[in-house]
Formats: structure tokens, C-alpha cells, sequence
């Protein structure tokens, strides 16, 4: 797929829990990362053809655009396509704390453009949007998304950069099998019918969903993730157990079941990979027909779970 000449994957790499590499790591996934690890990972996925690559300043304080930076030098800039993104709650007081905060990711990026930017969350949507028209302009910036946006923030964004004669080209929001909130929403719907491309975050919920963690075996102490999900990972067993059989009779895992679930409703994942293991999942996710009733299926089985895992900085949908 693609939005005008952007090469989109069937799948997205996120790194957000590279933030946490390095000394400086700020612990929210709580996950040891080292440089030689990620590279490994990169190459799988460079080879693999995920090729999209998804950060943000705020991950780790800058920390995950320097390690993605470095790691990404080994390619040429035209083999791979950098996702970041403007925080309005970091901003600046300069007289344009957007372009302030691009040019600073650009330098820890180590590149002269950013493939696809977004504006973070809606913190104010009139006064943030206009700042991506001179971007784009300049061509620092190739294409333009919104991410964590309601259906009329989504709109009213698209009208202000159609004034401009550009457009919202994707949008990014969380949504997994526990959380289809921008699907109830009409979210997805719109996408479609816009040719908009939909990115979804979080779609193992931050590992929760990969079947890797139970009660007996949680995510990391101390952790953020850890303090969001621990108490309910009984609650997903009979969910994440479903995902293991599905993936069972197709030579997959159930990370790579619940990946296959996204693109089957039309997104596109951006998984977070912290191993070079996980890529193979991808390659099988990619791959994987999920059935209709495999997917009414799980569907009944998140919703039996009756958890809420919507992030702190996510509104109502
Ligand atoms: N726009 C926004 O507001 C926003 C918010 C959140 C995330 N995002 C983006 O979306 C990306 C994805 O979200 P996320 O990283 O928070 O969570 P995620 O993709 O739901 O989960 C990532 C975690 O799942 C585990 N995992 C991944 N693949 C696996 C596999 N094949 N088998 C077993 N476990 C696997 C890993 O945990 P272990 O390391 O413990 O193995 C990994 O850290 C982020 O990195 C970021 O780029 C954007």
C-alpha cells in the first residue's frame, strides 16, 4: 500500500521501548536493550522488507530517535521511512516550537527529512495543525498524520491543511482486539472511505497480549507497563490462549495471531520489536488468513475479558 509516493509495509516498527536503551533509559517498558540487539533486529526487519520506522521525541526523552538514528546509519536513506512525531505538551517557546522540535529530531535522526510527522495528541488542534503547512512546504516534512485524534479532530485537521491544498494522509491511534474504540468510533470507516491510511498502536498492548506474560510470569517490576497491565493478565488467559491455538494450526504464535487480526480490519501495526525473534512473527503475520469466525471469535473473547487498557494520555473516542 501506499499514500501518494510513501512506501507503506504491511507492517510498522515502533520503538518506543528503545527509549529505554542506554543508561539514560527512562524504564517504561523496563526492557534490557542493547545496541547490538537492536541492530540485529533492524537487519532481520531491513531484510524482511519493514522498512517503516516509527518514533517520537518523547520516547525516552530523545532517546529512541538517537539509538534509531545510529542504528539506521548502515542503511541508505532511501532503503528505509522515518515516523516521528510533535508532542504538543514538550513544546517550545519559540515562535514555532513545531519546526523546533522537528529540526532537533532531524539532527538525532541523523537525516534531512522526515518521511511521515504527526502531531501527537489533540492538545489544541487549531492552533497545532498549521505549523505542518510549512513543513510540508519546505519539503522537511513528506507527508502529514494525526495521531490519538477524535472523528471530528480528524476532520477539522483535514480542513485546515485543505485550505493549504494538503491533507491528514494517516492517522495513528490505539487499537487492538481489547481496544477498538476508533472502530466504535467510525474511525476506521472514515479512513476507508477518505483513503486515509490507519495506523494501529499498541496492538499487543505493550506485550500483554503477546501470551508471553501471565500471572506467574508478569511484565517487568517496576515498570509502567507492568503497573498497567499486571492486574489483568488473568483476565486475558482465555483470550491469549485462543490466539495460541489459532496461530497453532498455522505454524504461528499467538503475537503473530493477534498481528494478523489488525491487518485483517484493515490496519496497519506498528509493532513494538525489542528481538530479533519477533520479526519472524511479522513475516508470519503478514502472511496469515484469518477466517471470519476466528475473528468474531477473538472479538467475543477480548470483550469477555471487560478490561480497559486506553492509555493515560488517550481521551474517549
Ligand atoms: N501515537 C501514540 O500515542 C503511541 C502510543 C503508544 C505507542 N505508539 C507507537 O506504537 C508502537 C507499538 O506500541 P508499543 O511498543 O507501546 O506496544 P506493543 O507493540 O503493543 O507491544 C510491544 C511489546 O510487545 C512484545 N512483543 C512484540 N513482538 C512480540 C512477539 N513477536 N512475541 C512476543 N512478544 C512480542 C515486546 O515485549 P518484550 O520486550 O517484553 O518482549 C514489545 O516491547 C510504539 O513502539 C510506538 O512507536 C504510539
Amino acid at each position: 500500500m501506499t499514500i501518494d509516493n510513501l512506501k507503506i509495509p504491511t507492517v510498522a516498527l515502533g520503538t518506543w521501548a528503545w527509549g529505554d536503551s542506554g543508561e539514560t533509559g527512562d524504564g517504561y517498558f523496563g526492557s534490557p536493550l542493547t545496541r547490538a540487539g537492536l541492530e540485529e533486529v533492524a537487519d532481520k526487519a531491513h531484510a524482511a522488507g519493514f522498512t517503516l520506522w516509527d518514533t517520537a521525541m518523547v520516547y525516552g526523552m530523545g532517546r529512541s530517535e538517537t539509538v534509531l538514528g545510529e542504528v539506521l546509519k548502515r542503511y541508505a536513506r532511501s532503503d528505509y521511512q522515518l515516523s516521528t512525531k510533535f508532542t504538543p505538551q514538550a513544546a517550545g517557546t519559540s515562535d514555532d516550537p513545531v519546526a523546533d522540535m522537528l529540526e532537533q529530531s532531524l539532527a538525532r535522526l541523523g537525516t534531512d527529512y522526515i518521511d511521515l510527522y504527526w502531531i501527537h495528541n489533540p492538545a489544541d488542534v487549531a492552533r497545532w495543525t498549521p505549523h505542518l503547512i510549512p513543513l510540508l512546504e519546505s519539503g522537511k516534512v513528506k507527508h502529514v498524520g494525526v495521531s490519538n485524534h477524535n472523528l471530528g479532530e480528524i476532520e477539522f485537521a483535514n480542513r485546515i491543511l485543505g485550505e493549504a491544498g494538503f491533507r491528514v494522509e494517516a492517522i495513528q491511534n490505539h487499537y487492538s482486539l481489547l481496544y477498538r474504540s476508533s472502530e466504535n468510533a467510525g474511525i476506521l470507516d472514515y479512513c476507508r472511505n477518505q483513503g486515509i491510511l490507519f495506523f494501529a498502536y499498541m496492538v499487543l498492548e505493550q506485550g500483554a497480549l503477546s501470551g508471553r506474560y501471565s500471572p506467574e510470569n508478569p511484565l517487568p517490576e517496576g515498570s509502567s507497563r507492568a503497573q498497567a497491565y499486571n492486574g489483568m493478565l488473568s483476565q486475558l488467559k482465555a483470550l491469549t490462549d485462543k490466539l495460541a491455538s489459532i496461530g497453532q494450526k498455522q505454524d504461528a504464535a499467538a503475537p503473530d495471531v493477534t498481528t494478523a487480526w489488525a491487518i485483517a480490519k484493515g490496519a496497519t501495526p506498528i509493532i513494538g520489536v525489542t528481538k530479533p525473534n519477533y520479526i519472524d512473527g511479522l513475516i508470519r503475520a503478514s502472511a496469515m488468513a484469518l477466517s471470519r469466525d476466528d475473528i468474531v471469535e477473538l472479538e467475543t473473547l477480548a470483550d469477555a475479558a471487560n478490561v480497559n487498557t486506553r492509555g493515560w494520555w488517550e481521551q474517549e473516542m
